[in-house]
Parts: structure tokens; C-alpha cells; sequence
């Protein structure tokens, strides 16, 4: 477990990004290599892969790389998901499909960046909620989820980004026992059974920076800041760009199921299959 954060500071608050002295260089196991990355505090987990994220990684398979949509790391801290989804599509010789990975605390998409830039993974894009354009749609989605937030924020966190996802594509997320997997696994399956409402498709275009070189398409930025608990927000690419679902109307809700895979350490992984 990560140790606390400061009285009145938690890993998901606001942090601007790590001045030099705060970086620090870590070794990790990630698509099975050895590689050096950053953290540093006030990051969620910055001292060590966190143990729910690790029983993800060794649960979960490898993007489908030919599944319709980008990929998404929601609530990606320092990138231990993010990177490891672009490392196997590179593997896949696939770095055309975009790894978005998305948290409201600056300082995690800052180490991001530099992790990437490290690793020489291009295809990874942080950002802020507010800044991934609203049409686009994602093929796979891995979270170790910000439970620490409360049930309403989480829900509502959760409905706006599964909603994204394409017909056919699977979101996996790591949950502790303790800290709530089966009662979540409840409301997720019941949620799904009748059905999210689907997410907006329209908006302005973001200004989610690229690791290298601009983000395709133009426009304003759409908004900044933390917005928890909301995946739906303004922001739009082109239909090509953002691997849009061009059958999915805004009037359709989104439909799928989900199974529970029970792991040592007393972890759940949760799997999410949107049905239609
Ligand atoms: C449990 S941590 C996981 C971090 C990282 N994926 C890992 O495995 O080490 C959850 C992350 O969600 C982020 N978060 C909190 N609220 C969020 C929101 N509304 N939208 C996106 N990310 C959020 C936190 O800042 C934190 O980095």
C-alpha cells in the first residue's frame, strides 16, 4: 500500500508538476521488461507499482489492437497502465492506436509525459479530463479506479467513461475487497443492465498535449482543472481522429456485462464487455 499522503492532501488532489529535487528514479516490471521511470510525491503510489495495479497487470490480457476506438489509463497516476498498454502495442507493432491517460492531478500527467518521452512511446497522450475531445470512443479501458474519492464521485466517474466505450469493447478495472469490489460489482452490473446514458459526442476540440509534436485537429482548449467524477465533458476530434462510434446516436444508452475475477492478495478485477 502507498503510504499517506500529507494531512489534508490526497494522491488525487491538485499538485503542480515535480520540481527537480522531487523527482525520484524508480526500476520496475512492466510488459516484462525492466525499465527506469519517474514518480515523485503527491503522486498516488510514487514509491513502488502499487499492489492492485500489479495483480491488474498480470490478470489482464494485452490490448486488442484491431478493437474499434483508442485506449484509456483512467487515473493514471505515474503511468504504470499507460505505459504498459503502449509497450504491448508496440509490441503489437501497432504505436498508430492512441493510449490516453487521463487524471486530474497535473503533477502524474507531467511524470506521464516524461516516462513516455523516456520510453520513447509517442502514442501516449496525458491529459486532463477536460481535455480529451468528448467523440472520442475507447476499445479497451484499464483503471486501478480512485475509490478514496466516495461512492457518488466514483459512480458517476465510472458511468462517464464506460459509456465511452466502443460496442464490443472491454474495460478492466482492480478493486480492493476491502474497499468495496463486490458492492461496486453489484452496481456496475445492474448499471449496465439497463443501461448508462451514452456520453455526448460533440463539443470543441482539446489541447491534450502529445508526448512529441501537436494534437491533430484545432480549436480551443476546452476546459482545465479537476473535474471529479465526470468523464462527459466538451471537447471533439474528427470522427477519423477520435475512433468514433458513428452508429452510436446520442439517444441510445449503452449496454454490457460484468464478471468478477477473484486474484490473490485480496484484490477483484472487473471486467466490462459494452454488449451495445
Ligand atoms: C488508485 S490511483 C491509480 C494510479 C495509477 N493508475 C497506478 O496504478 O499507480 C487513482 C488515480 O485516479 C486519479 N483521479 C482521481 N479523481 C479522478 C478523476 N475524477 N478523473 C481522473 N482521474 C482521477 C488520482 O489522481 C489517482 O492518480
Amino acid at each position: 500500500m502507498a503510504p499517506p499522503p500529507p494531512a489534508g492532501e490526497h494522491y488525487f488532489s491538485a499538485h503542480a508538476a515535480a520540481g527537480p529535487t522531487e523527482l525520484q528514479s524508480r526500476q520496475v516490471t512492466l510488459a516484462g521488461r525492466e525499465v527506469e521511470v519517474m514518480t515523485a510525491p503527491g503522486v498516488f503510489s510514487y514509491e513502488h507499482l502499487d499492489q492492485g495495479t500489479e495483480v491488474l497487470l498480470r490478470s489482464v490480457p494485452a490490448p486488442d489492437a484491431d478493437r474499434e476506438g483508442a485506449v484509456l489509463d483512467l487515473g493514471c497516476g505515474w503511468g504504470p497502465l499507460a505505459l504498459t498498454l503502449a509497450l504491448d502495442l508496440a509490441d503489437a507493432e501497432r504505436p498508430d492506436v492512441t493510449v490516453w491517460a487521463v487524471d486530474v492531478n497535473e503533477r502524474a500527467l507531467d511524470l506521464v509525459r516524461r516516462n513516455a518521452k523516456r520510453l520513447g512511446l509517442s502514442q501516449i497522450r496525458a491529459a486532463l479530463p477536460a481535455q480529451v475531445p468528448a467523440g472520442l470512443r475507447f476499445g479497451t479501458i484499464w483503471s486501478n479506479p480512485p475509490i478514496r474519492i466516495g461512492k457518488p464521485a466514483l459512480h458517476a466517474l465510472l458511468e462517464g467513461w464506460l459509456s465511452r466505450l466502443t460496442p464490443g469493447g472491454t474495460a478492466h478495472l482492480v478493486v480492493a475487497k476491502h474497499l468495496g469490489a463486490d458492492s461496486l460489482h453489484s452496481w456496475l452490473a445492474a448499471r449496465l443492465e439497463t443501461g448508462l446514458p451514452s456520453a455526448p459526442q460533440t463539443g470543441r476540440t482539446s489541447d491534450a498535449a502529445p508526448i512529441h509534436g501537436a494534437v491533430a485537429g484545432s480549436g480551443a482548449v476546452a476546459g482545465s482543472g479537476a473535474v471529479a467524477g465526470s468523464g462527459a465533458v466538451a471537447g471533439s476530434g474528427s470522427a477519423e481522429e477520435s475512433g468514433r462510434d458513428a452508429s452510436d446516436g446520442d439517444s441510445t444508452r449503452v449496454h454490457g456485462t460484468v464478471s468478477r475475477t477473484t486474484t490473490s492478495k485480496g484484490f477483484r478485477v472487473l471486467s466490462i464487455t459494452r454488449t451495445r
